[in-house]
């Protein structure tokens, strides 16, 4: 089953929405199988955005990023790399549209949550954010009537 990273960025912790994002994955069907609390260093942030090292923002996201405490996850489901991807909204958020969680919630580049936009990228923060005994595998009977 397809897993995801997904960040509670520090603006969405300190607006107090984690627990409506959690809500909106869980009621999607998806299966929590990681979660930690996290005041990240901007050097952590600095890797985990290594590939935008060239863009003008990079500086300034790094530095936000590990400005507060982020609420780091991995989420499993069905094609949940995309999927959630789609939960998210557009990178910003006025061209998100409602009912998506930076549509709903977000109004400027501060934009609340992060999701990998790649099955292979997925994978790789998973790996920078967790411990592989971080991951809890368990067998949830909500999976016989999704899928
Ligand atoms: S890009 O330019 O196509 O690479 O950007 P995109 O894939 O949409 O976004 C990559 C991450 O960079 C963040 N981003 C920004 N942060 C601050 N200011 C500006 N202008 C900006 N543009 C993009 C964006 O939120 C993405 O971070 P994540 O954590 O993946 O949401």
């Amino acid at each position: 089953m397809e897993q995801t990273f997904i960040a509670v960025k520090p603006d969405g912790v300190q607006r107090g929405l984690c627990g409506e994002i959690i809500k909106r994955f869980e009621t999607r069907g998806y299966k929590l199988v990681a979660a930690k609390f996290v005041q990240s260093s901007e050097e952590h942030m600095k890797n985990h955005y290594a590939d935008l090292k060239d863009m003008p923002f990079y500086a300034g996201l790094c530095k936000y990023m590990s400005s507060g405490p982020v609420f780091a996850m991995v989420w499993e489901g069905q094609s949940i790399v995309k999927l959630a991807r789609m939960m998210l909204g557009e990178t910003n958020p006025a061209d998100s549209k409602p009912g998506s969680i930076r549509g709903d919630l977000g109004s400027n580049m501060r934009n609340i949550i992060h999701g990998s936009d790649t099955l292979e990228n997925a994978k790789h923060e998973i790996g920078l954010w967790f411990k592989p005994e971080e991951m809890v595998t368990y067998t949830s009977c909500a999976k016989a009537f999704l899928y």
